[in-house]
């Protein structure tokens, strides 16, 4: 895109060649109560990374890779990749104490000819086609920024501690997952600016006024942060979806 040009711009259809995905895996996943950083969890005797890097590598939308690992975990990210013979993978980079410095750090490594670049949670490891085609979508049209939701089924209530304070509307809301998609130029001014505290990639664009919608998301796209999770996760990939 040329320099200047409003992030509001639609995207071609001939630029889809230049999709970046951000992995970012560098959380340290304390919940799981095990050795090794989350990414690094056994999920049916590999590394929970190497379902959603496989995924990526084979999306036909997908055209690159950034890694962002562990701090110490740089090496095993590279080596995995290798033995998944990931070949979209251009780098691993080293991630933050944050997720969103992980991303800053990742997104420092995306070439300048990325158009458009997906935020993935190696946390989320059941990643489909049809959600990243359902991400992209929305980029063409002149979105800034794309994020899959799911409703709330669950009637929510505010508390402090165990006290209820008042039962919340679900008028409106949604629960959001990764991949978030975002055109490049939309994402790199937002992550130019403060980091403090952002909830996702998403809300630093909404921030700087960017044009946010949600897509459908998928239910089997649930995050890994409980060894619950990793065994609902495993039973998942077991089951055709
Ligand atoms: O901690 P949580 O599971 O919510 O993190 C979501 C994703 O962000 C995970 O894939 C995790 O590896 C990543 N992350 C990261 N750097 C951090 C914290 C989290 O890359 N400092």
């Amino acid at each position: 895109m040329p320099e200047g040009t409003s992030a509001s711009t639609p995207l071609e259809e001939s630029t889809t060649d230049s999709t970046w995905a951000v992995l970012v895996a560098a959380g340290a996943g304390e919940r799981l109560g095990i050795d090794r950083p989350k990414a690094f969890a056994a999920l049916r005797g590999r590394p929970l990374l190497a379902e959603s890097l496989d995924r990526l590598d084979r999306c036909p939308w997908v055209d690159a890779i950034v890694v962002a690992a562990p701090p110490g975990w740089e090496e095993p990210a590279i080596l995995l990749s290798e033995e998944l013979a990931a070949g979209k993978v251009v780098s691993c980079v080293t991630g933050g104490t944050t997720r969103a410095e992980s991303v800053r750090n990742a997104l420092a490594d995306v070439g300048d000819e990325a158009l458009v670049v997906l935020v993935h949670d190696a946390a989320r490891p059941l990643l489909s086609d049809d959600v990243v085609e359902r991400v992209l979508a929305p980029l063409a049209e002149g979105y800034d920024g794309v994020v899959p939701a799911l409703s709330v089924p669950d009637t929510l209530k505010r508390v402090e501690g165990d006290r209820v304070l008042e039962t919340v509307s679900r008028d409106g809301l949604v629960s959001v997952q990764t991949p978030q998609g975002f055109l490049a130029s939309a994402l790199r001014r937002a992550f130019a600016g403060d980091l403090t505290d952002p909830t996702d990639c998403a809300s630093l664009v909404e921030q700087g006024g960017g044009r946010v919608v949600v897509v459908e998301g998928d239910p089997r796209l649930l995050k890994v942060t409980t060894p619950a999770d990793l065994a609902l996760v495993e039973s998942l990939l077991t089951t055709p979806g």
